[in-house]
């Protein structure tokens, strides 16, 4: 694409440039967003197309081949349209040169939090591997530049709900998994933890809500179904054929503590697998965190689990207090 260069920092700033696969990949007729047209002789945008106007075909070959040549942008206040759109196919955010890695993490954040959300109200095969394959789109955007996963820490969901919390166990998780492993990080373990890190509560999201609201008399029947949330998610995922250990050890064991006060098998020290802790430290951290009233900050939350150290192993917290304290608060 040309004309890039042409356009000034500060145009930049509040436009980016759109491709024509990008582009293609709205509907046809009445695109969401309104488009702005680069003119050489003035150096300027000027707008070209407003939101839901219908497009003749003439003009939709016109605007084509304008995206092609680089002259179609949009506006970074419509970010959030562009990114819902986005959203529904990750991939592309693969492919789009133009975003700014925190708008990029916005779509990844809607992304990933939908798929988990769809997965849990109906756990099939379907909603799986829409799950899987954007996680996988999110290990590859790692996997070039791990760095990047400092961008994902500063943008965590604020509101308490299940999906929201699986994004922020998601992501916290692999954070420290990433700072854990260093030089010895592969890939394919990274896909592996992130799918049993956004899925670990499933076996939760199957319990009907009356009984999760409920604050006391729990029936017998109904405190096992809470006892045993964590082995029948990994039932539910061994049924959808996903068998890898690093995965199952995430459900199976996020709410395992290493002085043995856990549940539900009452696992201790190193009884817990490496996935487990980081997924147990991970979930505790973000229910701190977003499930208090009134809400903490990160420094008070890591302070917090400071107190309750006997529960996780020491180098996890260490990692904990590493990526959020030195990292996002200098
Ligand atoms: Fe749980």
């Amino acid at each position: 694409m040309k004309n890039k260069n042409l356009i000034s920092e500060e145009l930049n700033e509040e436009f980016y440039q759109i491709s024509s696969e990008i582009l293609s990949s709205f509907p046809k007729f009445r695109l969401p967003l309104n488009l702005y047209i680069f003119k050489e002789d003035i150096a300027q945008l000027v707008p070209y197309y407003r939101a839901m106007e219908r497009l003749d075909k003439r003009k939709q070959e016109e605007l084509f081949e304008l995206s092609n040549e680089g002259y179609i942008f949009v506006s970074r206040t419509d970010h959030p349209i562009y990114a819902k759109h986005i959203s529904k196919q990750l991939d592309l955010v693969l492919v789009d040169k133009n975003l700014k890695p925190n708008e990029i993490v916005e779509v990844f954040k809607q992304a990933l939090t939908n798929r988990v959300a769809e997965f849990y109200d109906q756990p099939v095969k379907p909603t799986l591997e829409k799950l899987q394959s954007d996680l996988l789109i999110l290990v590859e955007y790692l996997w070039k530049d791990q760095f990047q996963i400092k961008s994902f820490l500063k943008n965590l969901h604020h509101n308490y709900s299940l999906p929201n919390m699986a994004y922020n166990t998601g992501i916290t998780g692999l954070a420290l998994f990433i700072e854990t492993q260093g030089n010895n990080l592969a890939k394919k373990h990274l896909a592996q933890i992130g799918l049993g890190l956004f899925t670990y509560d499933l076996g939760l999201a199957r319990i009907p809500k009356f009984i999760l609201d409920k604050k006391e008399n729990l029936t017998p029947d109904e405190q096992s179904k809470i006892h045993n949330h964590p082995i029948n998610g990994a039932k539910i995922l061994r049924k959808l054929d996903v068998t890898q250990s690093a995965t199952l050890q995430c459900l199976l064991e996020h709410h395992e503590f290493i002085d043995g006060s856990g549940y539900p098998r009452k696992l201790s020290g190193s009884e817990i697998s490496l996935q487990g802790g980081i997924t147990s430290l991970a979930h505790t951290f973000n229910e701190l965190l977003i499930k208090s009233n009134p809400r903490k900050s990160i420094k008070e939350t890591i302070d917090q689990l400071m107190s309750m150290e006997n529960k996780f192993n020491h180098n996890l917290i260490a990692s904990l207090s590493r990526i959020f304290i030195s990292e996002l608060m200098k």
